[in-house]
């Protein structure tokens, strides 16, 4: 197919991106854009999953010399916000990022996650408690963005007095575009954040205790410790990740029980079938929607001529819905499976927090639908973010419910 010229960040183009992406994933799942520099567009199932498994060849790392203006973080056309640390994880290729994944995973692996179940229960219960006696509240402002921003601070081992602070900054910058207004005003507390996250490393290293902040200044690499300016991108990756997607998993799936009433009563009659339907709101909703690579080598991409220095746009909500690899792409089915979505990426780099992430999605959802099951979503008050090619999720979700009793402790458990 002939080179595209399709600006992404257009407000025509974001508004019907899963059409245009349906588009061209039928007549060329990989194309040549030339805007913004060039770029390869990659939205076919098969091709990302290339892509995306071959970690050697397509790196997350920004390398001097490749055209300028890309680096993993930032969307092509849009680089990384120079007030933002490079991501300790997501932006580190080889064996460092193999270190670090080692030293790392354990603490997200299914049995640690589980051992932390009973925590999660608690978190969200007192955020349920506040609201449950009134018969209204906001589902996000009040429950899903307090609940994983409670987690991942105590995980950091971070004061979780100011969550706010923190969990506003992620959600903005996730929910507006960056040229706007609102992502230049919460991009001034960037340094800040930095610095905050900055004092956390150092005082762990002179106090270590037992949270993840410790494990990192202590951690051993082949190539030696990080550095405090590299456990502040590494505590920088962790926050980012844990805050801002739970919230949107959490938020889009709330919103589609509320306006699906069927399966939200399959839900509340059946919570067993929590775990599948998460997953296919994982696929369906892609919290994080794409993400960028950079070419190593020259090499054959469907059938198209990748050149070593080229940078790629891949689509994980491209290939979610592509109906090569799913039936039905575009409808919720609560019970697919399989369900082989991208939605926490593949290969060396997918997602350290899945398994995290898809528990606290699975207390919090399985919390409301028991305890709240009646929620009505005020559609007026119902505020998505801006259509953006990175983050998708909701800024607030006001509703109303049946009021219940509180049922956790008078006293706050965190
Ligand atoms: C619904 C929730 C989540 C979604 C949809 C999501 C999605 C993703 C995606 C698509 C990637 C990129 C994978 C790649 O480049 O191949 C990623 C990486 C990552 N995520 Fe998540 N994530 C979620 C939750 C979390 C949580 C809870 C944490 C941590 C507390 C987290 C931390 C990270 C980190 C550190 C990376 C970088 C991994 C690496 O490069 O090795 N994420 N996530």
């Amino acid at each position: 197919m002939d080179p595209i010229e399709l600006d992404p960040h257009t407000p025509e183009f974001l508004e019907r991106r899963l059409d245009r992406y349906a588009e061209l994933r039928s007549e060329c799942p990989v194309v040549w854009n030339t805007a913004h520099g060039g770029f390869w567009l990659v939205t076919g199932y098969d091709e990302v999953l290339t892509v995306a498994r071959d970690n050697d060849t397509f790196m997350h790392q920004y390398r001097p010399g490749a055209p300028d203006g890309v680096d993993y973080e930032g969307i092509i056309g849009y680089p990384r916000h120079p007030d933002v640390p490079a991501q300790g994880v997501s932006e580190v290729d080889g064996p460092d990022h193999q270190d670090l994944r080692r030293a790392l995973n354990p603490v997200f692996s299914p049995a640690a996650v589980e051992a932390s179940r009973q925590e999660m229960v608690a978190v969200a219960t007192w955020f349920l408690d506040q609201i449950v006696a009134s018969g209204s509240g906001d589902l996000v402002l009040d429950f899903a963005s307090p609940v994983p921003a409670i987690l991942t601070l105590r995980m950091m081992g971070l004061p979780v007095d100011n969550w706010r602070y923190y969990a506003e900054f992620f959600h903005a910058t996730a929910a507006h575009p960056q040229t706007s207004p609102e992502f230049m005003a919460v991009m001034e507390h960037a340094p800040a954040m930095t610095g905050e996250l900055f004092a956390h490393a150092q005082h762990r290293r002179a106090h270590p205790g037992d949270d993840l902040t410790s494990l990192l200044v202590g951690l051993e690499r082949a190539s030696g410790p990080l550095s405090d300016e590299e456990v502040t991108g590494v505590m920088w990756n962790l926050v980012a990740g844990g805050v801002d997607t739970t919230t949107s998993l959490v938020a889009s799936a709330l919103h589609h029980l509320g306006t699906h009433p069927g399966d939200r009563q399959r839900l509340v009659d059946d919570p067993a079938r929590l775990p599948r339907a998460i997953d296919e709101f994982l696929r369906y909703f892609t919290p994080n929607e794409s993400l960028t690579r950079t070419s190593s080598r020259d090499v054959d991409l469907g059938g198209c001529p990748v050149r070593k220095g080229d940078r790629l746009w891949i689509s994980w909500i491209a290939a979610n819905r592509d109906p090569a690899a799913f039936d039905r792409p575009d409808d919720v089915v609560l019970d697919r499976d399989p369900n082989p979505h991208l939605a926490f990426g593949l290969g060396g780099h997918r997602c350290i927090g899945m398994h995290l992430a898809r528990v606290e999605a699975e207390v919090m959802l399985g919390e409301v639908l028991r305890r709240i099951p009646d929620y009505e979503i005020d559609p007026d008050g119902f505020a998505p973010y801006s259509p953006n090619m990175m983050m998708n999720g909701v800024l607030r979700m006001p509703a109303t419910f049946t009021p219940g009793p509180r049922t956790g402790p008078a006293a706050r458990p965190f």
